[in-house]
């Protein structure tokens, strides 16, 4: 079997892979420091996929750490890099720390890719990348923009990290993965998204809201220029994401030496934040008290993604709807406040 190392594999995004690249008959390897996870989500993990996969606890910055993982595990396929400080507003107060972390982690990754001729990296970046695009939908060969944050600074400098590696390793492969909006859970209702402290996104607000954690909603301005007034992003069912991975690394496999490539993984479809509400209220028969607040500093008016090159280069296509993603996330909140 293929062994692929999956950092950040106890996180959202990565929990979700690790089951979709057992389902295609990988054989993953979680790194994890649960800095942002827990172990409930490895238990999560081994219930859906019948085992425990192999998990190594430790910080993807420390390269001493990082190596002797390398050495037990010994002949890998391929990496995929998830592990990295992901919070807007903590990045804004925090940058040395989200730079230190989030290329600080990448590097060390690169460097010992190199020493032992692993040939294949899927690299986790965001269409944060875009900021506010000239033009919609956006489209992989749009400019970068200047970055709203630290945080989507580090994606942007570690898209290019990768990109340069890739000129410089003989047969070093990359696919740099521009998420959307990752929401829902896994349906199993075991594995999803565990927000620390007040959630900033969306849909863990919603939830933690209609869960009656919280006591309203707060949208960020309704007086944008919109169908409804509310921002538009492209919302992807977590899972859809995760099997996008498994495409991208399967991909790789075929492609040149050199090959660098980014994809969007987006549906295609921008919903404003009203149409979210609404949808998972409708889905799921419960209220989700709001009230209309200011903007939020540093959000863009609308998003959505050009997803002609994952169709065609990849062919990868979402399989899910957002009232699936909506379904989903809410029967994963009730499962961590029954488990709680
Ligand atoms: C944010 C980051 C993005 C990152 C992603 C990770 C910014 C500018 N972008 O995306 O780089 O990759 O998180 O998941 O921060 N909203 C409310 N009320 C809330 C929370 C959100 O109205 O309580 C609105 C926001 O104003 C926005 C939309 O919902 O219009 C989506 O927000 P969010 O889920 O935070 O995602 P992004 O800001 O798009």
């Amino acid at each position: 079997m293929k062994k692929v190392i999956v950092t950040g594999g106890a996180g959202f995004i990565g929990s979700h892979t690790v089951v979709e690249l057992v389902a295609a008959g990988y054989e993953p390897v979680i790194v994890d420091d649960l800095r942002n996870s827990e172990e409930r989500i490895l238990n999560g993990i081994e219930t859906i996929i019948g085992f425990r996969p192999t998990f190594h606890r430790l910080d993807c910055t420390d390269p001493i750490a990082v190596s002797s993982m390398l050495d037990e595990e010994g002949d890998v396929h391929g990496v995929i890099h998830f592990a990295a400080d992901k919070a807007v507003g903590e990045s804004m107060s925090r940058p040395a720390m989200y730079y230190r972390n989030n290329i600080g982690s990448l590097a060390v990754l690169l460097s010992l890719m190199r020493e032992r001729s692993f040939k294949h990296i899927v690299f986790s970046s965001s269409c944060t990348v875009y900021g506010q695009p000239d033009s919609l939908p956006v489209s992989e060969d749009s400019p970068d923009r200047n970055a709203s944050s630290p945080y989507g600074e580090t994606k942007v400098v570690c898209e290019q990290l990768v990109r340069r590696q890739c000129e410089a390793v003989p047969g070093l492969k990359a696919a740099l993965l521009r998420y959307f909006n990752p929401i829902g859970a896994h349906p199993s209702g075991l594995i999803g998204e565990l927000p620390r402290g007040v959630p900033n996104n969306l849909v863990p607000f919603v939830t933690q809201t209609a869960a009656g954690l919280r006591d309203r909603l707060r949208v960020n301005g309704d007086d944008y220029d919109t169908v409804d007034g509310t921002c538009v992003r492209d919302y992807i069912h977590v899972v859809d994401l995760a099997q996008a991975h498994v495409t991208a690394l399967a991909w790789l496999e075929q492609a040149e030496p050199q090959t660098c490539e980014a994809f969007n993984l987006g549906t295609g479809k921008g919903r404003t934040v009203m149409e979210v509400v609404n949808a998972f209220q409708k889905e799921n028969k419960v209220i989700v008290p709001y009230v209309v607040g200011p903007r939020r500093a540093g959000d863009v008016v609308s998003v959505f993604a050009d997803t002609t090159k994952s169709r065609e280069v990849l062919r990868w296509e979402p399989q899910l709807t957002l009232e699936d993603a909506v379904r989903d996330a809410w029967r994963w909140q009730r499962a961590l406040a029954v488990k709680a």
